[in-house]
């Protein structure tokens, strides 16, 4: 996006930069106004660089979405357009499927009770309506998080409903705005560079968080399994390093860095291999889940779906927003705007299209797996920890089936990986095309165009640390990320009707503003569902951030140059 500035002079050279710039009579129909805050443009004589300011606030000037569509087309930084409507559907639905649904639907309907009950693990909203309730927040501390039982299958409905809102909202924005970056574009031609600022290195958290978990995840059933084969792999070098806040004694996670470094190696070598790699993982996956459909059908048991809401609606809502992270990833369909072939058409597609191929077997694989087994055996150990494999080994379904389910597990975590990957590095590289990072990052590899650079420090950033942690508890993380992510998109679609409403949608979200509201309401709610923890952990991450805008990201902008 904002790249330097004979880049800018190279973009007004092609398309005459009379394009580009507000017309002294006004803007006409479908032009260029991109004013949030109604303000006008303080300058009616362009600068020397060729920056268009929309206000006389720095971290409120938004980016003309021509002006990015343009140096998007930079041959410099042109990325290739590989990606049709299939493998974009494939895309989101390998990034959803990842580990959450095998391994997060067993706990979430069995409910958790804190042995240390303690006011960082009560939910916001509890603390909030027990506080108004009765002034304290006593009750809240003993309460733990009520079971949703069988119910956990409403949880995946109405989580997926939520969602749906705000994949409406993505799709609108991405077939408006074409561009690498997902919400991060979308912000900085909406709201202004502070909240885009803001929204990038959210987007990175939840990238990175999500991915740290998930490898964590694969090293930990990779062990399991080999295992299961006679394959001991040693200790110290295949488990984290530190894990509930104390060191194991453990040299270094392997598994989960290496499968890390070979995913990268794959993304740097082309988005179309990375893809068509996708593509066999996600078949294998879907087929493993239909698999369990089957298998696990004909060992429900239905006394088990009874009682079917232990909690009531409270634990509906309480499952919902930690199922939420197995819903992570359609978004990131979005980021991969500028290698799609069609965009317009193609990307609500691959966002709508992928929602609703996962809502189905999620819901599937919920209301089959708490028929098998009552939802109080999920509570702990290895039946918590693998639910899916625990209810098939102890019910005795076939050894077959077993390993065919188990490797569908695996492939999906891979995928998942894969596509975080993927779109972590989109950020990295819009970000540094905006100058908000070092120009590094937006390099492209001469041969596989694909931003290596960028790529290889996502590798980095999600490798190391899968390496040496296990952050399972933070994984809250990534849901509250995504959440504001998706509330901020929501909000995006509603200024930018308002502002350019004669602009072409290829795909238009119906019933604005109450559809991107509903959206905003839902994901706002789920966001209370999260921890005090989390949240806290979030406003550390964010001021972080803020740090590094003040004292160098803000200075390179193209904003900030006088
Ligand atoms: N949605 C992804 C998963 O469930 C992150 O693993």
């Amino acid at each position: 996006m904002g790249a330097a500035s004979h880049l800018a002079d190279q973009r007004f050279g092609n398309r005459g930069a009379g394009q580009l710039l507000p017309s002294a009579s006004g803007p006409e129909p479908g032009e260029e106004t991109n004013n949030l805050l109604a303000q006008p443009p303080t300058t009616t004589e362009p600068p020397a660089d060729n920056v268009i300011r929309t206000s006389s606030s720095q971290l409120f000037c938004c980016k003309s979405i021509d002006k990015l569509i343009s140096e998007a087309e930079d041959p410099a930084r042109r990325l290739k357009k590989t990606l049709g409507p299939w493998s974009l559907t494939a895309l989101g639905i390998g990034a959803i499927i990842g580990s959450g649904i095998f391994v997060l639907t067993g706990t979430a309907a069995a409910g958790e009770y804190f042995q240390a009950p303690s006011i960082l693990h009560a939910q916001v909203l509890d603390l909030i309506v027990n506080f108004l309730r009765g002034g304290g927040t006593a009750q809240v501390l003993m309460h733990g998080r009520p079971p949703a039982g069988p119910s956990i299958a409403v949880s995946f409905f109405l989580v997926a409903l939520a969602c749906s809102f705000a994949g409406l909202c993505y799709a609108e924005l991405a077939s408006m705005i074409p561009i690498a970056g997902s919400a991060y574009t979308y912000s900085y031609a909406t709201l202004g560079e502070i909240f885009a600022w803001i929204i990038g290195w959210d987007l990175i958290l939840e990238y990175v968080v999500s991915n740290v978990v998930v490898a964590v995840g694969f090293s930990a059933y990779t062990k399991a399994q080999l295992e299961s084969f006679g394959l001991h792999l040693p200790d110290q070098w295949s488990t984290p390093v530190w894990e509930t806040g104390r060191w194991t004694g453990s040299y270094f996670n392997m598994p989960a860095f290496v499968i890390i470094f070979i995913l990268t190696v794959l993304l740097v070598r082309g988005v179309r291999e990375s893809a068509e790699a996708n593509n066999v993982m996600v078949a294998i996956k879907i087929g493993a889940i239909l698999i369990f459909l089957v298998v696990g059908g004909a060992l429900v048991n239905p006394l088990n779906w009874h009682p079917f809401a232990p909690s009531g609606f409270g634990g509906v809502i309480t499952g919902g927003a930690i199922v939420f992270f197995t819903y992570i990833g359609f978004d990131s369909v979005s980021t991969a705007a500028e290698e799609a072939r069609n965009p317009q058409r193609d990307l609500p597609i691959g966002i709508i299209g992928s929602l609703i191929v996962c809502t189905t077997l999620y819901v599937g694989v919920s209301i089959v797996l708490l028929g098998m087994m009552k939802y109080t055996t999920f509570v702990s150990g290895k039946a918590a920890q693998a639910p899916v494999a625990y209810a098939l080994q102890v019910l005795g379904a076939s050894r077959w089936s077993r390993s065919i389910i188990v490797i569908g597990a695996l492939t999906g975590m891979i995928s998942s990986l894969l596509v975080f990957q993927y779109g972590q590095a989109r950020i990295w590289y819009a970000m540094s095309r905006d100058r908000l990072f070092p120009k590094l990052f937006s390099k492209v590899h001469a041969k596989f165009k694909t931003p290596h650079y960028s790529t290889w420090i996502a590798g980095f950033a999600v490798g190391i640390p899968a390496g040496i942690f296990a952050i399972s508890d933070a994984a809250d993380l990534s849901n509250i990320g995504t959440l504001f992510a998706f509330v901020l998109v929501s909000l995006g679609v509603i200024i930018l009707r308002r502002t350019q409403p004669d602009r072409k949608r290829m795909f238009k979200v119906p019933l604005v503003p109450l559809f991107p509201l509903i959206s905003i309401v839902l994901c706002g709610g789920l966001m209370t569902g999260l921890t005090v923890i989390t949240w806290l952990r979030f406003v550390i991450w964010l001021a972080l951030g803020l740090l590094i805008y003040i004292f160098y990201s803000r200075h390179r902008s193209e904003f900030g140059k006088k």
